[in-house]
């Protein structure tokens, strides 16, 4: 059996968990290979910028501060572009030079439990994506409101209201999908308790925001994405308890203070497009990504990455010294529903562990044949992801490309070739980390020839720390 540090170094990885204080804009000088003509637009991805505050370390790479990226293709050059989200949390801890405030996963402030007992302030960190609509760009965190910035200059220009639709203390998704037929994001908020609301908003091609419905549910909801369909939205209610004592005495964070229930299925929350609610529940497991969904023949389809456990840190654990072969380890799953007969079947994708499902942005909703996601690199148990993968959900065959031992890879984006006709016509973009050179690069690869040597690779000339969450839009920003 192999452990989990055969096919990495871990020095090498925590590398890229070094905070990158420093903003920059530059046309990058080194590129391997050929930048694709057609290739044109702006990669923006988002992610924690900053892992310590003057040297005293945040808790968890979650609750970093969120600092955007913009890597714009003109069709012969490329351009760097990164910049904080200048929230007040962000300022005021800049100011201070240290840690203000708890964070939602694993940190606390200085002092111990006494400095952070009933310090429920919730600081927006807007770290973990970005989208764009027409000349808006938003960087978005679950917890709270989007915040607006300049899609040239990457500049803050405060948080969302969407001309007041969307109150102080309302929730936007980190997860919003782009439907495809209609060019509209679609979110949600969610405010978590005993019974927990869930509301659906709908930003149009203009900017402006809906809001189409609003539900109540029963239970605790903690819910990081959603599946989107033409007639459904689905959410995976993951079985968690929330015992919130601990975090209200200081003693650990909120992060920390959730459990999968034992012994309590999963329960999928699937709502038609009046807001009417149908509950089936399957096996239970913990959900953060969603691939994709669609409906075909009267059945709807989710694809999820699934865990059998929820994936958390014991409290004051280093994540830098996590034990991988104790992590547990996520599986891609389809789930084949009959709504109207209440059943589920569900079926296996991908064993090896793997993470940051995406799809052609042309295929979201729709009948789709290709995810691209992240890899560990070992045949068992856990490890950093370092393999990108393209997965033919219909022959379950996988085509991949590894960046093991020394480079360890970020979310795939897949860009459609603008004359493309088929599904898997395009790019997939991933910025991968490499240890070998302590900096990051921009890896192009054509996803017709998935294994095949990278169209082209392109070389920051510094690291950007492990990211979470972006999108490609075919406008440039330069
Ligand atoms: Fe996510």
């Amino acid at each position: 059996m192999s452990t989990s540090t055969s096919t990495f170094n871990r020095a090498d990885w925590q590398q890229g968990y070094t905070s990158l204080a420093t903003e920059s804009s530059y046309w990058i000088e080194q590129v391997e290979g050929e930048l694709p003509q057609s290739l044109q637009g702006t990669l923006f991805r988002n992610g924690p910028g900053l892992l310590d505050r003057n040297g005293v370390p945040y808790g968890h790479p979650f609750d970093g501060d969120g600092m955007v990226v913009a890597v714009t293709f003109t069709g012969d050059r490329a351009h760097f572009q990164n910049r904080f989200v200048q929230t007040p949390g962000y300022l005021a801890e800049q100011r201070a030079d240290k840690i203000l405030y708890r964070g939602v996963f694993g940190t606390q402030k200085p002092g111990g439990w006494i400095g952070n007992c009933f310090d429920l302030r919730l600081k927006n960190i807007a770290n973990t994506n970005v989208i764009s609509q027409g000349d808006r760009l938003w960087a978005l965190w679950e917890a709270a409101r989007p915040y607006r910035l300049d899609p040239e200059t990457l500049e803050t220009l405060g948080e969302e209201d969407f001309n007041g639709m969307l109150a102080a203390g309302q929730t936007f998704t980190a997860h919003p999908k782009l439907d495809p037929i209609t060019g509209s994001w679609w979110g949600f908020g969610v405010q978590p308790g005993p019974r927990s609301v869930i509301t659906l908003y709908e930003i149009t091609q203009t900017g402006t925001l809906q809001q189409h419905w609003q539900r109540r549910v029963p239970g605790f909801c903690f819910l990081h994405d959603f599946a989107f369909t033409p007639n459904y939205q689905v959410f995976l209610q993951n079985p968690v308890n929330f015992a919130p004592l601990p975090y209200l005495l200081g003693w650990r964070t909120a992060g920390e203070c959730l459990e999968l229930k034992p012994n309590t299925p999963s329960k999928f929350l699937i709502f038609d497009r009046q807001g009417d609610l149908v509950e089936i529940e399957t096996d239970s497991c913990f959900v953060f990504h969603h691939a994709n969904a669609y409906e075909e023949g009267g059945r709807l389809i989710v694809d999820s990455v699934c865990y059998a456990d929820y994936p958390k840190l014991e409290p004051g654990t280093d994540y830098k010294q996590v034990n991988f072969d104790q992590v547990v380890p996520g599986k891609l799953y389809r789930f084949i529903f009959d709504v109207e007969r209440r059943t589920v079947e569900r079926q296996p994708l991908l064993l090896r562990s793997c993470e940051f499902p995406t799809v052609s942005p042309r295929s979201v909703g729709q009948p789709y044949r290709y995810a691209y996601l992240g890899m560990i690199a070992q045949e068992q148990g856990n490890a950093p992801l370092q393999v990108l993968v393209k997965l033919d959900t219909q022959t379950g065959s996988v085509e991949s490309q590894s960046f093991a031992p020394r480079g360890f890879i970020g979310e795939p984006v897949f860009v459609p070739h603008p004359e493309s006709t088929a599904e898997d016509h395009g790019w997939v973009l991933s910025l991968v980390f490499d240890a070998a050179r302590g900096c990051s690069k921009v890896v192009i690869l054509d996803a017709r020839r998935f294994g095949e040597a990278p169209v082209a690779v392109v070389y920051l000339r510094h690291h950007v720390p492990y990211g979470l969450h972006g999108n490609f839009t075919h406008r440039r920003w330069r």
